[in-house]
């Protein structure tokens, strides 16, 4: 395609139609002038190609569920992802759909978003890595790929309404961070924008999320497209940087765009950039289309092995891996008809649903007795009691517990965190038979969990995809030994999670009160009991570590590491110390102990997933950069670092640290403070430059004010020093009777010395 050409034979007209969806899934063609047709379907994790116009979600082509990505990021496995993106990427090009609706990179704020399931991790780092690594794996295949929702769609209550109301630190280190690096390590082809506002401006309309920071900031080329029916005013979308718009609107929006070019309220030269990025996102597609097969069988076998890779052992008080001579009863619909996917835009037209019951003689000895339905809350007092007697003649107990698929979807979150309280009940019955109960769960976001204490086992599956039910009887029988952990932290209660006082909000805002507190930074700042923490997870096995090492490298002497110029490579030891084969999740956090912000106890800053024989020990890697100890400091509008301590934690959770090493950081310079009459002494003190001049005033004012000779701020009581830390320098007037003209003195003083340095 040539499209510079294309540029200059296109119509006003023909521009404006280029800009906005040709039907709900297609752009373009404009034949006579050489623009071909691009098809999308939806994601993340599977394809949901709809061949017409349906509005009907369900009407889309047989396909290959793969686990969703709640579960898929507990598998911490960047090379699982990049191959799942392979697979789907390869499915695209046979199904000949250019771009695929995915990955869903918003952060969990809370637990009740009914779209958690399709969601990676509350931690923007996890949120990133495993965003590149599957964009990369679809890209590979010369498929393009729809990074969404940007940003901050973290609820769907009123998401189409709602302002999110964040500070930009906020912003900056949870909501967006996680997108910036999927961007920065995968340039997908294309962004979605999110359907709410985000302080006040729609997403679809906001110049500094589109424009500053997406392209200026971040390097962003590729083409920015709006969620379905989320431009509220497309002028004023096409001047922030919105390119398409989708799924259209019936030509409205494109008679619009005319008469602004015409009348001068938008300049041509936006509009052109717009379609210039739609022509580009045509070529790229089919300059490298291709001939793929869709094989759905060897697929889902792709599927099974991804969830295999992800579910979470969260408790085992040795009473797994099941053995094939023991009798196991096995309970509740979800073993028959397991909850596998979650609802919404996401749905797809499974091809081969496994459920365990379906596999459950190839493993051992198994009875299965529904107790209560899988989609629905209420059972009856004979399904109940069927299920207890079949688990009297068992030797263990499995009970597949889960959300209905009416509990949690797209388009409106949950009201609380329980299971349906039937299931509830019937565990409890079940516990009273003094025989080991398992629990395997189908939920897509936390649950609160009244029985985890007296339980044997707990089994988190996710929504695992169309396999969960073979991967799942793997897991329980050992055939597969567990290595998820968990992306996102379990709280014991809902009103335990910072968010709770504020959401969803309230007269069309929410208020983002808790700022960068979000999943675990919270809970373990607060040091607040959870559930399971962020980073938890159980195998088979047991991991011990080692030997941990920082190793600095580029132009750093003994001194403090100049982490502008230097980076550190972190080594730890790992040894397989159990009977089987398994894998462990490394987990490095990094605690900033320089004071000079208000900062979670630490964060994650790195994951590695080793696989390890019995006996066997391997050694990991990571890397550390400046931007793995910054915070963003508004008031330089920058990531910034301080120089001090810093301690990085080696960790099997974000609650179970086993070493630790500290490093001193050569940082940025200091902020300085604003001087003025009103400017605290403490906040002179803070930095070296106002320091040194207000040291030696107060030196020459304590003199006067005491009689002596000598006495500087150092020798003053502590209490009194304290005291001073707050007074605003002007208050001078008043405790040491100095005169106007000697503060203001003092005031241009340090000025000169901050000019200086600036
Ligand atoms: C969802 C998107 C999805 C789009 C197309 C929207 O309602 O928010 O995630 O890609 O529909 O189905």
């Amino acid at each position: 395609m040539d499209i510079d050409a294309i540029m200059k034979e296109l119509t006003l007209a023909e521009k404006a139609s280029l800009v906005s969806g040709n039907s709900a899934w297609t752009v373009g063609p404009i034949e006579d002038k050489g623009v071909p047709e691009i098809f999308m379907c939806d994601g993340p994790y599977g394809l949901r190609k709809q061949e017409n116009d349906s509005a009907e979600i369900y009407d889309s082509i047989d396909a290959v569920a793969f686990p969703t990505s709640v579960a898929t990021a507990a598998s911490f496995d960047r090379d699982l992802m990049y191959d799942i993106g392979v697979t789907l990427g390869k499915e695209c090009q046979a199904e000949d759909v250019s771009v695929i609706l995915g990955p869903a990179a918003n952060i969990k704020r809370s637990p009740l978003c009914g779209r958690n399931f399709e969601y990676i991790s509350e931690d923007p780092y996890v949120t990133g890595e495993m965003s590149a690594a599957l964009i990369n794996g679809v890209q590979s295949q010369n498929v393009g790929t729809s990074l969404k929702h940007f940003a901050v769609n973290n609820q769907e209550t009123e998401r189409m309404y709602v302002s999110a109301d964040v500070d930009e630190r906020t912003l900056r280190e949870i909501y967006l961070a996680g997108f910036e690096t999927a961007v920065k390590k995968s340039d997908p082809w294309t962004l979605m924008c999110s359907y709410n506002r985000i302080n006040g401006t729609y997403a679809s309309e906001n110049k500094w999320l589109l424009t500053d920071v997406l392209r200026d900031e971040w390097g962003y080329d590729g083409l920015v497209m709006s969620d379905w029916g989320a431009v509220s005013d497309r002028i004023r979308g096409i001047a922030a940087g919105l390119d398409l718009e989708m799924p259209g609107s019936n030509g409205v929006n494109d008679a619009l765009i005319v008469e602004a070019v015409r009348s001068g309220r938008l300049a041509e030269a936006d509009l052109d950039k717009a379609v210039r990025n739609v022509l580009k996102l045509m070529e790229k597609y089919h300059s490298g289309k291709r001939e793929e097969v869709f094989d759905r069988d060897k697929d889902h076998e792709k599927a099974v092995h991804a969830e295999e890779e992800s579910i979470v052992l969260l408790k085992n008080d040795e009473v797994l891996p099941l053995r094939s001579d023991e009798k196991i009863a096995i309970i509740g619909g979800f073993a028959a008809n397991p909850r596998f996917q979650g609802g919404g835009s996401s749905h797809i037209n499974a091809h081969n649903i496994v459920s365990a019951v379906s596999v459950m003689d190839s493993y051992g000895s198994c009875v299965y007795s529904e107790g209560f339905p899988y989609d629905g809350d209420r059972t009856t007092d004979e399904k109940m009691s069927a299920a207890v007697e079949a688990a009297k003649n068992a030797d263990k107990v499995v009970v597949f517990a889960g959300l209905p698929d009416l509990y949690e979807s797209e388009a409106y979150d949950r009201e609380h965190m329980r299971l349906p309280e039937c299931q509830n009940i019937l565990i409890e019955e079940l516990l009273k038979l003094s025989k080991p109960v398992i629990i395997v769960l189908h939920n897509g976001s936390p649950v609160e969990m009244p029985w985890a204490e007296y339980v044997d086992g707990i089994v988190e599956a996710y929504l695992g995809g169309e396999g969960v039910g073979e991967a799942v009887m793997n897991v329980l029988y050992g055939k597969v030994n567990p290595s998820g952990k968990l992306a996102e932290s379990f709280p014991k209660k809902l009103e335990d999670n910072p968010s709770y006082l504020n959401f969803p909000g309230q007269n069309h805002r929410c208020n983002y009160a808790e700022g960068i507190f979000v999943g675990y930074r919270y809970y373990d700042t607060k040091k607040t009991d959870v559930l399971f923490p962020f980073g938890y997870g159980l195998s088979y096995t047991e991991f011990e570590y080692s030997n941990l090492k920082t190793e600095s490298f580029g132009s750093a002497d003994n001194g403090p590491i100049d982490i502008n110029s230097d980076k550190i490579k972190v080594s730890v030891d790992v040894t397989n110390v159990g009977k089987v084969a398994g894998k462990e999740v490394v987990q490095l956090y990094i605690s900033d102990k320089t004071k000079a912000a208000i900062r979670p106890v630490h964060e994650l800053k790195g994951f590695e997933k080793i696989s390890l024989n019995p006996g066997e020990t391997g050694t990991v890697y990571f890397e550390l950069d400046k931007r793995s100890f910054a915070w963003f400091n508004e008031a330089v509008s920058d990531w910034y670092v301080a120089s001090g301590e810093y301690v990085i934690e080696i960790g099997k959770s974000s609650r179970d640290i086993v070493l630790c090493e500290s490093v001193e950081l050569k940082g940025d310079a200091q902020v300085l403070p604003v001087i003025d009459m009103d400017v605290q002494i403490g906040d002179l003190l803070k930095n070296d430059v106002t320091r040194e001049v207000v040291m030696k005033v107060m030196k020459e004012e304590i003199d006067k004010f005491t009689g002596s000779d000598g006495m500087d701020m150092e020798s003053l009581d502590p209490m009194t020093y304290n005291m001073l830390q707050y007074l605003p320098i002007r208050t001078l007037r008043s405790f040491t009777y100095i005169t106007n003209e000697r503060v203001e003195s003092i005031v241009a003083a340090l000025k000169e010395e901050v000019e200086k340095v600036k």
